[in-house]
């Protein structure tokens, strides 16, 4: 039987932060949901996490899950007193009991198995992953005597010798819950923060084990941002060597962030200053960016988008985008069209080799296949009490500077004259055409002043 607690209950006071510090966030995902869905990997039969400070923000940030069981510790008094109220609110302590902090959100699921099949093997009462860190300032140190751990001194407890230590405490342990139960209400809070400890069970326990690894990023902890940027950076340099390795070009490595889901094909080069988010797919032979963001949209093969931003949309094979565009969200581009310079285009349809290569606004249209739409084309869709559809149909040509008071449906073939307002629908094959005739006056003097 494996039971995972997940320590979540502090506030975090080295952020500096109103938001509860499990709930900031590296590359999009919550430092608590990270380590959740790390667990999940490992198949536990129920997952604990103890909330305390804003303990209703944190809990409503978790998806409902029949394995997940919320347990309120207050107040705050330790990591030693969370796992304290956990024993005591449990009926059964039985089995594992693999204990995580919140704030380790990078720990790998191979490592925790490693720690599983570790404490296993040996029968110990605890087993904690160790490292030796060069820079171990602000964690726990540990002190073995022969093959067991005889102490953890936090950094504030340490005097100057023991700061010496690189053996340092990752966060992460696993417990024979029952052996544990029978201890762990003699914890004391004799310490300088006047907490209780979870460190100090070690001591307590017969079997105390260290289950040594070395650090590749994993075990940074985060206490404050200048950890939550590094785990920033470690996990950004993971996903950006992931794609690297499967044919992807970062011209600028360090300028781009990539979220986790992100796909990206095949002889994908990705320009400087480019941030992709959420899950974004991108096929292959793109050219992406520079100065580019993308979140939760499908790009196709052969595209190239440089500096714009596109949100929630579907852009499909051989099409250019940008520079400076805006695709909003639910816009779909089909293959072979070009949105150009300043152009805005929102809940629209695209079809096959259509163009919009200025200045534009397209907002809730339909506009058909390699239809042409003149440099300053606005949409006019918003009535003042809702928004209303523009249609165009295929192999139109659409004068520069018309606007489309919406709704309206242009057939086939239509032309606008430059500088129309289009209120009425018009037929395939029609020149649709709304201006105050030129006059010239000829001779004409200005007034003098
Ligand atoms: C802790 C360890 C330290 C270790 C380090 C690794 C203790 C006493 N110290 O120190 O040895 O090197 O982690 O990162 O455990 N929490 C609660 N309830 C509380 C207090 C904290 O749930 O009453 C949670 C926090 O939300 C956090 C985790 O426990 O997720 C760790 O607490 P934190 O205060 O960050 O401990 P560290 O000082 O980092
Ligand atoms: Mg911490």
């Amino acid at each position: 039987m494996l039971s995972v607690a997940i320590l979540a209950a502090g506030k975090g006071t080295r952020m500096e932060s109103s938001i509860p510090k499990v709930l900031h966030k590296i590359s999009g995902k919550s430092l608590l949901q990270r380590v959740i869905d790390t667990c999940f990997e490992l198949n536990p039969d129920q997952i604990f996490v103890i909330t305390g400070h804003k303990s209703k923000e944190v809990q409503e940030s978790i998806p409902e899950n029949k394995k997940i069981q919320f347990v309120i510790q207050e107040p705050q008094s330790g990591t030693g007193h969370a796992i304290q109220v956990l024993c005591k609110e449990v009926k059964k302590n039985e089995g594992n009991l693999l204990v995580l902090n919140g704030d380790v959100p990078l720990i790998k699921t191979e490592t925790l198995k490693k720690l599983l099949i570790f404490h296993n093997s040996k029968n110990a009462d605890v087993s904690v992953i160790t490292t030796k860190k060069k820079g171990p300032h602000g964690y726990g140190r540990v002190f073995l005597k022969g093959d067991f751990i005889e102490r953890i001194v936090e950094e504030k407890d340490c005097d100057d010798e023991e700061r010496l230590n690189l053996l340092i405490n990752a966060g992460i342990y696993c417990f024979n819950w029952e052996n544990l139960s029978k201890i762990i209400s003699t914890l004391r809070c004799n310490n300088k923060q006047r907490e209780i400890y979870l460190t100090d069970t070690v001591s307590l326990l017969k079997n105390s084990l260290s289950l040594e690894i070395e650090d590749n990023g994993e075990l940074q902890g985060i206490n404050n941002r200048i950890q939550l940027s590094k785990c920033e950076e470690i996990i950004q340099n993971s996903i950006k060597e992931k794609h690297m390795l499967n044919g992807v070009t970062f011209v600028n490595k360090a300028s781009c962030s990539i979220s986790d889901e992100t796909e990206i094909g095949k002889d994908v080069i990705i320009e400087a200053n480019t941030h992709i988010r959420g899950s974004t797919k991108i096929s292959n032979d793109c050219v992406i960016g520079p100065n580019t963001y993308i979140e939760n949209s499908h790009v196709g093969s052969y595209c190239e988008i440089s500096n714009s931003t596109v949100y929630d949309s579907q852009i499909m094979d051989h099409i250019k985008i940008g520079p400076y565009s805006h695709i909003r969200p639910k816009s779909k581009i089909y293959s072979y069209s070009k949105v150009g310079n300043f152009v805005e285009i929102k809940n629209s349809h695209l079809e096959e080799e259509s163009k919009v290569n200025h200045l534009s606004y397209i907002g809730d249209s339909i506009i058909g296949r390699a239809t042409n739409i003149g440099a300053g084309t606005i949409t006019a869709n918003f009535d003042g009490q809702k928004k209303n559809q523009t249609k165009i149909g295929k192999n139109s040509s659409i004068g520069a500077n018309t606007v489309f008071v919406a709704p309206i449906n242009l057939g086939e073939s239509v032309t606008t004259g430059a500088g129309s307002v289009i209120t009425k629908d018009s037929k395939d094959n029609s020149l649709a055409i709304s201006r105050t005739k030129q006059v010239n006056i000829e001779n004409w003097e200005r007034k003098k002043s």
